[in-house]
């Protein structure tokens, strides 16, 4: 079975890369030494099973050929590719965070670069195999599962390093959507644990606009959305890091706010006194709020009718209309 031999391809490299970075010297100076210097505990570190690639041309390729594994096999995980005729290390030099399934088996990889470089890429991720389908996967599902349950809250953010901090901050009911915008199916993956997801960008990140687009979609599958903004040039394990985990969390709790206002207020400011825009954005607004309906949840509807209608001086029946005229 194919996918059978690229979990244990992806399991070997899991042991061989936290290996190297616990027992190798180049892996403890270089890999360990980075992870220290970001704050991360040899206890966070064990947790996540991060791990380091060696800056050779091809030890791990040589080590996971010399096991016997399969060198297409290798290649489809992304791990090794062809250099010059020669399986070679895809990894090399980089720090790597495995990207687990619900159940904690390996998916993928992603690989980071110690300094950053204008010639490659900061992250290299697994490419999308019969194993790994990006879409359908949000990064930390397994380390958060049972915390979303239990606070019966979802938080998400944009990458692997925040959702590590947080975790080492006690905050454990985060996901990482890896630098894109929110499919279906990974909504979906949240909704199987709860209805409440919080969204934790930093205030200039394209991320905002790549959630705001997602919005719509996210109401359609009945979630509950918040949206929290930290400061600029932020995100959440930078702000963790400087601000300790009591006075974070606190911050969260008091700068949550409803993502369905937080979209009205933003695309108020934009339209300013031009009526065509005002007009247009009254009907983005009402189609948003007609998919509520969908969720089975009347009462929030009926909030947020009111709430909007306050917010953009307009009648209230009138908008409830408008709602309806959006109701199939
Ligand atoms: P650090 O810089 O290590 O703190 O990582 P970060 O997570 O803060 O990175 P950033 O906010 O720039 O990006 C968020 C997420 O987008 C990352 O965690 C990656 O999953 C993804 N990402 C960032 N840069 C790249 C890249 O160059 N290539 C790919 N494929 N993904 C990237
Ligand atoms: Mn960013
Ligand atoms: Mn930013
Ligand atoms: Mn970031
Ligand atoms: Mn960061």
């Amino acid at each position: 079975q194919l996918a059978d031999s690229l979990f244990i391809i992806n399991n070997y490299a899991r042991e061989y890369f936290a290996d190297t970075l616990f027992n190798n010297e180049e892996g403890q100076n270089v890999g360990l030494s980075y992870f220290e210097e970001r704050g991360f505990t040899a206890e966070t570190i064990k947790k996540f099973q991060l791990g380091y690639c060696l800056n050779t041309f091809d030890a791990f390729a040589k080590s996971a050929i010399a096991k016997g594994y399969n060198l297409e096999y290798l290649q489809k995980t992304g791990l090794v590719t062809i250099r010059n005729d020669q399986p070679a290390d895809n990894y090399r030099g980089r720090v790597i965070f495995p990207i687990h399934n619900q159940s904690g088996k390996i998916l993928g990889f992603g690989a980071r670069i110690l300094v950053k470089s204008d010639r490659a890429p900061k992250y290299i991720n697994s490419p999308e195999n019969e194993i790994y389908v990006k879409s359908r996967v949000l990064y930390g599902t397994y380390f958060a599962r049972h915390a979303i349950d239990k606070l019966n809250e979802c938080l998400l953010v944009e990458g692997y390093t925040d959702v590590v901090s947080l975790h080492q901050a006690g905050v454990e009911n985060v996901v990482a959507s890896s630098g894109t915008s929110l499919t279906q199916d990974q909504l979906r993956l949240i909704k199987k644990y709860t209805n409440n997801l919080t969204i934790l960008y930093d205030g200039d990140s394209a991320g905002v606009k790549a959630a705001l687009r997602g919005l719509d979609m996210a109401i359609e599958e009945g979630l509950n959305v918040k949206l929290v903004l930290l400061p600029d040039k932020e995100d959440p394990d930078s702000y963790v890091q400087k601000l300790g985990a009591e006075a974070f969390r606190a911050f969260i709790q008091e700068h949550k706010q409803d993502f369905v206002l937080f979209k009205l207020q933003l695309t108020m400011q934009e339209a300013g006194n031009d009526s065509n825009k005002k007009s247009q954005l009254v009907n983005e607004i009402a189609e948003t709020i007609s998919k509520i309906d969908k969720a089975e949840d009347f009462t929030r509807q009926q909030d947020y009718i009111r709430q909007c209608s306050q917010l953009l001086h307009i009648d209230e029946q009138g908008l409830v209309a408008l709602v309806n005229k959006y109701i199939r």
